[in-house]
């Protein structure tokens, strides 16, 4: 199959691809989805072989207009809704009771469905042309970096999807926030975009899942499918540092070698001896979301074999960069005192 790259001029190709049945690479302001008509469960199907996904990993519904989740799920909750008013279009997942027009493929067996409205004026305008409810995971190989510009899909998926619309480079570049007010006290799932603090600021105090922060034991009960999985790893062995500058860069320094590279902040380059990708400033956490899926990207082009990443500070949006990073780490986190 020929992969097209279209243009947000040919929003309309895109849509009738989606009415088709056929699954369609598309910007979002937070990561590239893989979408296909969310109330066809044979298109969502195809998703799942195109990506090499796992069939028990459930998708986020996107739509461009919030009356849509009234026929989406059993239950808009007051605090569903709360939600919802301060934050889309935007980085937040809303998961909820499912209703019976959620096809299985779309939550993989479960009772629920996942539902955002993203802020990318390409996704609203695709969904809103192909009038219908998308489904769409991050368009990326099952297990590599999400996607955070059309040409990062297009190195993934080319050959077994029909088109990618160019919507140009993410903007926040890490997955939206996670939470579930399917089951009591809301819990968030996944850190992203909209962080903890901003959410507590509107409903109020709320779970973090234990899958945030730390591995998940061996068969234990998860609440999102997709954090048993591993993720977001380059060839490389990532190994997280956690450590002040001065010992970061000289741990590193030590460890200098064949096919050894650092993920650094901005303050830990000058006393770097060794081939480096910076996301920014050590308190610049909108910063380093947006270039984390590029530069874990960019260090397998850089021929690196072992690469010692600075640990971020998990606060605001630094939890997030800090949840992917452990997981690219496999996590594994050496602290220097
Ligand atoms: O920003 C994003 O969220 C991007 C863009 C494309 O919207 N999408 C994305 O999708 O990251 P994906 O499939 O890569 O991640 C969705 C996450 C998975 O961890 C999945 O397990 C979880 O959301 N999820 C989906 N439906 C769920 C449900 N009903 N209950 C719990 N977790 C759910
Ligand atoms: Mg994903």
């Amino acid at each position: 199959m020929d992969t097209k790259i279209l243009q947000p001029q040919d929003i309309e190709i895109g849509a009738r691809l989606i009415k088709n049945g056929e699954l369609v690479g598309m910007p979002t302001e937070t990561v590239y989805g893989l979408g296909a008509d969310a109330l066809n469960g044979t298109a969502v199907a195809n998703i799942f072989k195109a990506k090499g996904r796992p069939m028990d990993n459930p998708l986020i519904v996107h739509i461009a207009k919030i009356e849509d989740v009234y026929r989406l799920t059993s239950d808009f909750s007051d605090k569903a809704r709360l939600l919802a008013e301060h934050f889309w279009p935007g980085p937040l997942t809303i998961v909820m009771p499912k209703s019976e027009v959620i096809p299985n493929e779309v939550s993989a067996g479960l009772d629920t469905v996942a539902i955002r409205y993203p802020s990318h004026p390409v996704a609203e305008a695709l969904i809103l042309a192909a009038d219908t409810p998308i489904a769409a995971p991050s368009a990326n190989l099952s297990g590599s970096p999400s996607p955070t510009t059309a040409n990062h899909v297009f190195k993934d998926l080319k050959g077994k999807i029909p088109a990618i619309i160019d919507g140009g480079q993410c903007e926040v570049g890490l997955e939206s926030t996670v939470i579930t007010v399917a089951e009591g006290v809301p819990r968030l799932l996944r850190p992203g975009g909209v962080t903890l603090e901003e959410i507590e600021g509107v409903i109020g105090k709320i779970q973090v899942d234990n899958g945030v922060m730390n591995k998940l034991a061996e068969g234990a009960r998860v609440s999102s499918p997709g954090m048993k999985y591993k993720h977001y790893a380059p060839k490389a062995h990532v190994m997280l540092i956690k450590a002040s500058s001065c010992k970061y860069t000289d741990y590193v320094n030590s460890n200098k070698g064949n096919g050894v590279g650092a993920l650094c902040f901005d303050e830990d380059i000058k006393a770097l001896n060794v081939p480096y990708i910076t996301l920014g400033r050590a308190d610049d956490y909108i910063s380093q979301a947006h270039n984390l899926f590029d530069a874990l990207r960019s260090l397998d082009k850089m021929g690196l074999t072992a690469v010692y990443a600075h640990c971020p500070k998990p606060t605001g949006v630094g939890l997030a960069v800090y949840n992917r990073v452990i997981r690219s780490a496999g996590f594994e986190v050496t602290t220097l005192e």
